[in-house]
């Protein structure tokens, strides 16, 4: 027999189109195993202020659909202490609350570690970033959103280009995480992606174009991620103009790309790893993570999931490259 009774969730860093669908699986699964339930308003900042309030099952209706977070979010910097985190634990065992679960990216997942270390107290992580960048796990929830965000906006940005035979470079949002902007160029045709990792080969951008144009192209759209400060699309520009006399467009996506209605697959998504979360804290586990792996959801150790992941996969560079000439 489990001796939980009485479960926490937040949501920490950004927020990720699909996080309410994860809440709503944890509170009802956890009500449903005769847990009381507690959502956490605005992360590790709304714990240290007690911002705590039972959640029942109604609480959680209406939402599996909306993007953002019913619970809201937080970034932190009293956390980030053994002092913050040590104010943290006390107060859950105020609450008698028995296990947290934390919904955010590799920062919010290395604080619970922290908290779990530090305090013993059961911890589970949901991964939860537009950016696909925890390691020990293929797919974090929003990224789905985010790409299916993206793409739309360049779709349209295309209709534009080609109307006016101009070229646009599109920054994307991913921090130093590559995912967003591989699979948005690869799905929007884009002649070329800057990767952040990457250092930018202005010759063969340049060269890119000008081939475009010579067979008849009417645009090209230059996808570039935008590392670790938004921005880069107005240092391409700049550059393409200073090398080589090129005009481009600049559109920053920004902030859109983290909002609006969950796709499908990231509701799914969601909603196995808010069960599956439930689940593993009534099993016992101590600190774990749910992770996307071969196709489904499945249980972690948290300490697999605390590293930033930025590789990719080369094939997909040489797809883009095949596809765009
Ligand atoms: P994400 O979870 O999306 O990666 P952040 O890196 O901003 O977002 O982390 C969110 C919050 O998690 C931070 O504001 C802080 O409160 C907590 N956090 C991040 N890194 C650590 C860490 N190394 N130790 C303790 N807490 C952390
Ligand atoms: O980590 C998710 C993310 O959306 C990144 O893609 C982006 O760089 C960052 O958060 C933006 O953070 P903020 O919410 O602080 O503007």
């Amino acid at each position: 027999m489990s001796e939980i009774k009485r479960i926490a969730v937040l949501c920490s860093g950004g927020d990720s189109p699909g996080m309410n669908s994860a809440i709503r699986a944890v509170v009802r699964t956890g009500i449903g195993a005769g847990l009381e339930v507690f959502g956490i308003q605005k992360g590790y900042a709304g714990l240290l202020e007690g911002n705590i309030r039972k959640l029942d099952v109604s609480s959680v209706g209406n939402i599996l659909q909306h993007g953002g977070t019913m619970l809201q979010t937080s970034r932190c910097s009293e956390f980030l202490t053994e002092e913050g985190r040590r104010e943290a634990a006390n107060l859950l065992k105020r609450k008698k609350i028995d296990a947290l679960i934390v919904i955010g990216g590799d920062g919010s997942f290395n604080g619970a570690m922290k908290l779990h270390d530090e305090h013993q107290i059961p911890v589970v992580g949901i991964p939860g970033t537009i950016d696909n960048d925890i390691d020990g796990t293929d797919y974090t929830i929003g990224f789905d959103t985010a790409v299916q965000n993206a793409v739309d906006a360049v779709d349209k940005l295309r209709d534009t280009a080609n109307s006016h035979g101009r070229t646009f470079i599109v920054e994307v949002m991913g921090r130093r995480s590559p995912a967003i902007a591989l699979k948005v160029g690869i799905c929007t045709g884009a002649e070329n992606v800057v990767l952040p990792t990457a250092t930018i080969d202005y010759d063969k951008i340049a060269a890119d174009i000008d081939r475009g144009i010579k067979r008849g192209k009417t645009s090209s759209i230059i996808i570039a991620s935008e590392g670790e400060v938004e921005g880069v699309g107005y240092t391409i520009r700049n550059s393409l103009k200073d090398k080589f006399n090129l005009e481009a467009h600049v559109c920053i996506l920004g902030h859109i790309q983290r909002g609006g209605n969950p796709t499908p697959t990231d509701r799914l998504i969601a909603s196995q790893m808010g069960h599956v979360a439930v689940k593993a804290i009534l099993a016992g586990e101590m600190a774990s993570a749910t992770v996307f792996l071969q196709g489904k959801v499945s249980l972690s150790p948290l300490k697999n999931c605390l590293r930033k992941k930025n590789e990719f996969d080369v094939s997909d560079v040489e797809l883009l490259t095949a596809l765009s000439i």
